[in-house]
């Protein structure tokens, strides 16, 4: 089922089990390759969402500001974005282009994400696109000013969003994580995803 909010396109049940499995032993791979942390905002608070990324460039934030960097802190390069993935962008966004970083999130019991734009990438002709497994996520969709109206709906695993059009510079975020419904990954949590073409 497709819901359209306001140039948030909702692909509710999207992935079948066997695709979400398959989707989580891949982001477990990337995982092992360039392990979780937990960035501080540039205020020098730590999130309480754990992260990583894949592609050519990672998601990063500290004290200096959001960003994208070349390398985990560890030092190496991330790992690349697993086909699996890939796969999910060339079909719902373009054959043609694929993404430079895959933002792998995981929100434990507590974890919440405040309201942002996604809008440290260099241009924001191309979607992004965010892909959920794992236990649900109350995720709050608002318009391009901060402060407006909001909407929000729970994200299932399997479910995608392809955040384009008017969107993309839509302030979004997830106000809570519905623990322990899903039995997807053995310990609880949420996993997202988001695609991002970044330059
Ligand atoms: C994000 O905005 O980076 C994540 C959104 C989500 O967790 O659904
Ligand atoms: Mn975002």
């Amino acid at each position: 089922m497709l819901i359209n909010h306001q140039g948030f396109e909702i692909h509710k049940a999207y992935l079948d089990e066997a695709a979400q499995a398959g989707l989580v032993e891949d982001i477990r791979k990337v995982s092992e390759q360039a392990p979780l942390f937990s960035p501080e905002t540039r205020w020098g608070k730590k999130m309480s969402v754990r992260m990583t990324s894949a592609g050519r460039y990672g998601w990063f934030s500290d004290r200096s500001g959001y960003r994208y960097i070349e390398r985990h802190p560890s030092g190496s390069h991330w790992p690349p974005i697993p086909e699996s993935v890939l796969a999910i962008w060339r079909t719902l966004c373009s054959p043609q282009r694929d993404p430079d970083c895959c933002l792998v999130n995981f929100y434990g019991e507590t974890a919440k994400m405040g309201l942002h734009q996604d809008k440290d990438e260099k241009e924001f002709s191309w979607p992004v696109l965010s892909i959920s497994l794992g236990d649900p996520g109350r995720f709050r969709m608002g318009g391009q000013e901060r402060g407006g109206k909001t909407h929000a709906v729970v994200l299932e695993s399997g479910d995608v969003v392809v955040m384009g059009g008017e969107a993309r510079l839509a302030y979004h975020g997830i106000d809570r994580i519905y623990f322990g419904r899903s039995t997807l990954l053995p310990k609880g949590g949420r996993i997202n995803l988001t695609l991002r073409v970044v330059d």
